[in-house]
């Protein structure tokens, strides 16, 4: 591996400003080039290969996220790419050159950039059997649905409801449950979706825009003794997915779509029918996952993608300097696949 030499100039996106509205806030994006000039001591640099658009990212541009980082920035959660210099605190032969998958939400540059600065515990080191399209989309979704799902296994459920139900994370959902004999029911709001995950194999997909969605998912649940809903809508969605579940059923928000706030339980169904409403996030489950078992998970995770079990559609590959057009076709599509920058 040839050594780097500091400084070195890049280029990479830059977010000069947030703004709730999507087309003004993507329109804001450019390319600019930037310079590192030394490496930190506890920290690797990472040459990028590959970063995901995911919807966090969108809300983040938007101002509407949980993170504010201060302006300008670089954009971006998640990528992958390989370390090619390690600070000098750091062990050479335990880093140097090893492929990584990145999780970065710290204040500093994300990772829609020819380099990224990361400490060891943002980056987990992929299986050389990983394409970089899917260890470029492996360190958010797909353990985010395994700890989802840990919930369900906690509940010993029957069915498990999943809203928002074209996307990954919902596809990793819904191989696990169908490993573990767990019904799965979809909810969707496209009927083009719908179909697509009936061939799949959901036991029940439901339209959330037809006049009867309500009566329509009471039906499907009323076979069902307890269920686990996944919620990544929220709004009123959250509220008439709660009303309609079987007693002693618990209802995860892990996502916030619609942009609105949770709505409409009615409180009867927590007082009576014993309801609970929580709320999941990635960061969390890490923290109080050891690293022996997260590495158990990281190896399973592995294992379904490269068997086939799931894989992760990549519908947009673009290149820097496209990224406000990926972008704009991720929005509208974005239950056929991820939007990657290839760098
Ligand atoms: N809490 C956590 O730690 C955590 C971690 C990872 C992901 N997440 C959340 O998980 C969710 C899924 O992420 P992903 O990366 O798997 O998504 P994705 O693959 O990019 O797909 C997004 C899906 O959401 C649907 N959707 C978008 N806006 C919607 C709305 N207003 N109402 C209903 N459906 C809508 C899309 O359907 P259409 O095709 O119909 O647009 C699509 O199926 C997101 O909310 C994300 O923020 C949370």
């Amino acid at each position: 591996m040839t050594t780097i030499k500091f400084p070195i100039t890049y280029q990479s996106i830059e977010l000069p400003s947030y703004n709730p509205n999507i087309i003004r806030a993507m329109l804001g994006l450019k390319v600019v080039e930037k310079i590192i000039t030394q490496l930190p001591k506890d920290q690797l640099l990472i040459k990028m290969q590959a970063a995901s658009c995911n919807p966090s990212d969108i809300a983040f541009i938007q101002g509407g996220y949980n993170i504010y980082k201060p302006l300008p920035c670089v954009p971006g959660f998640e990528g992958t790419g390989i370390i090619v210099e390690v600070g000098e605190a750091l062990d050479r032969v335990e880093w140097l050159g090893k492929r990584v998958s990145c999780f970065t939400q710290e204040n500093g540059d994300g990772t829609w950039a020819e380099y990224l600065v990361s400490p060891t515990d943002q980056i987990i080191q992929v299986d050389d059997t990983l394409t970089i399209d899917q260890a470029a989309c492996f360190f958010i979704n797909p353990f985010t649905a395994f700890g989802l799902f840990e919930i369900a296994q906690q509940h010993a459920c029957e069915a498990i409801i999943i809203n928002a139900a074209g996307s990954r994370v919902a596809d990793f959902l819904f191989a696990m449950a169908k490993k573990h004999g767990i019904k799965a029911i979809g909810i969707v709001r496209k009927q083009q979706t719908l179909e697509t995950l009936l061939q799949k194999g959901f036991d029940a997909v439901i339209l959330s825009t037809d006049e009867s969605f309500e009566a329509n998912l009471k039906t499907v649940l009323q076979s069902f003794e307890s269920c686990v809903a996944y919620d990544a809508v929220a709004g009123e969605q959250t509220g008439q997915i709660a009303n309609c579940l079987p007693a002693n059923s618990e209802i995860v928000v892990y996502g916030g779509l619609s942009g609105q706030p949770v709505s409409g339980i009615n409180p009867m169904q927590l007082i009576f029918k014993n309801i609970i409403v929580s709320g999941f996030n990635l960061n969390q489950w890490m923290e109080y996952t050891d690293i022996e078992a997260f590495n158990k998970v990281k190896n399973s995770l592995t294992a379904m993608i490269t068997s086939g079990e799931v894989q992760i559609p990549i519908n947009i590959s673009v290149k820097i300097h496209d990224v406000v057009k990926g972008m704009r076709q991720y929005l509208g599509s974005m239950s056929e696949g991820k939007m990657l920058i290839h760098f």
